[in-house]
């Protein structure tokens, strides 16, 4: 197969040099990607730079020797699969919102079919300057996509909005719209992720390991498939993911009415989230204070939210996860019955390269009618495809 092709229109601004992070991003996940400079953004940063991380030439003038004997203007815009304006400043944006066609980039842009992603960055009374507010709204109803710009200072000491998005957000924008599998539209999945907490005082909880990675990542594949996601996680570091509803939580208790609130409207209920078991019997609304005796913590069992959600449910696929530490299978093959679900995913946590806190996973899943399926080790996100894969071959 032919790989994806990501025609990157680079425009002058101060932020021309975060184009190259995007770039390099892409090209790691085996994107090809050609640029198509401006004249002003040739200013700011060599085409040498981009040309080196996107291994292609690097067009900045139409009237560049031909490198093949199409018309490259056409050919690059045939070829494009995505095109991304990274920066966008509000000249092109302009000049596409009226017809313009006067230099390489803008002349590719008029000449594709492709969806066209524009990632403004300029000052923000630039930006908020009702021309070039209602150039976007126009482009945004012909159907082209933006990326806002964040708030902060920006190059030239000024405070507000203008700042070229984040370059990882940027990326993960493309990525999950270069996303060819799109059999989760119209599905409404639901994600529970991380660890929860159990307070013993105003100071003190306990906690477990789970640091979220492997439940963002089913939610992101759920997204990117095209269903609409809602993720409910625990405290975690993890930025929220673009194009979901996410909710955070702390306690057992606060997930568990999360989770109620939206259950009965969701197709696919996957629970990765390491829930607390138990919490302290009698939480101290003051600070405990040390004395020289031991500390002694009671601790009383808290709610079972996926036996729960087991008891509970109608048409919904219920997923549940099992980290064990010994007899993986026959652990999980109990959970999945107590429980009712349809399908689990056992993963051993013994292992220091996989499992908890880390980017790798090793799994096995088991569905209800007995089908298991042993996957290698691989990233939390190739996981999240093979669930979703075992899930719609049902
Ligand atoms: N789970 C839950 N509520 C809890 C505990 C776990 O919803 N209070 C969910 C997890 O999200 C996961 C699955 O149940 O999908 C894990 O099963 P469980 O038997 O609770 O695992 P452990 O808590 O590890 O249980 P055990 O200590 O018995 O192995």
């Amino acid at each position: 197969m032919d790989k994806k092709c990501v025609v990157v229109g680079v425009t002058g601004g101060i932020a021309v040099y975060k184009a190259l992070d995007v770039i390099s991003t892409l090209r790691k996940n085996d994107i090809e990607v050609r640029v198509i400079m401006t004249k002003s953004a040739t200013e700011f940063v060599t085409p040498l730079s981009f040309q080196s991380l996107s291994q292609n030439m690097v067009i900045t003038d139409m009237f560049d020797e031909p490198k093949a004997w199409e018309i490259q203007h056409i050919s690059l815009a045939k070829r494009a699969d995505l095109f991304l304006v990274v920066p966008a400043t509000a000249n092109i944006i302009g000049k596409v919102a009226n017809g313009i066609a006067d230099d390489m980039l803008s002349t590719t842009i008029m000449a594709t079919k492709a969806p066209v992603v524009f990632a403004p960055a300029m000052n923000t009374n630039m930006y908020e300057n009702l021309m070039v507010q209602e150039n976007i709204k126009k482009l945004q109803e012909y159907g082209y996509k933006f990326i806002e710009p964040a708030s902060g200072r920006l190059a030239c000491g000024d405070e507000g909005k203008g700042k070229l998005a984040d370059t990882k957000l940027i990326s993960e924008i493309v990525l999950s719209m270069l996303n060819e599998k799109k059999d989760l539209i119209g599905k409404k999945v639901l994600v529970t992720a991380g660890p929860t907490i159990a307070p013993i005082d105003p100071v003190r909880y306990i906690t477990n390991r789970s640091s979220g990675k492997m439940g963002y990542a089913i939610a992101e594949e759920a997204r990117d498939r095209g269903a609409e996601v809602v993720l409910i996680s625990g405290p975690t570091s993890l930025p929220d993911p673009f194009g979901m509803k996410v909710v955070r939580v702390k306690t057992n208790e606060e997930m568990l009415n999360a989770v109620l609130e939206h259950f009965d409207f969701i197709d696919i209920v996957i629970k990765s989230a390491a829930v607390a078991d138990y919490k302290p019997q009698n939480y101290s609304s003051k600070k405990i204070k040390k004395s020289s005796e031991n500390l002694l913590v009671e601790f009383t069992r808290d709610n079972d939210i996926l036996k729960l959600l087991g008891e509970r449910k109608k048409n919904q696929i219920l997923v549940g996860f099992a980290a064990e530490s010994n007899d993986v299978l026959e652990n999980a093959q109990s959970k999945l019955d107590r429980k009712n679900l349809d399908y689990i995913v056992a993963n051993d946590i013994t292992s220091s390269d996989t499992g908890f806190g880390t980017e790798d996973n090793k799994v096995t899943i088991i569905s209800r009618c007995g089908e298991t399926s042993f996957l290698d080790k691989m990233s939390k996100r190739e996981v999240a495809k093979n669930l979703f894969d075992i899930i719609k071959r049902r």
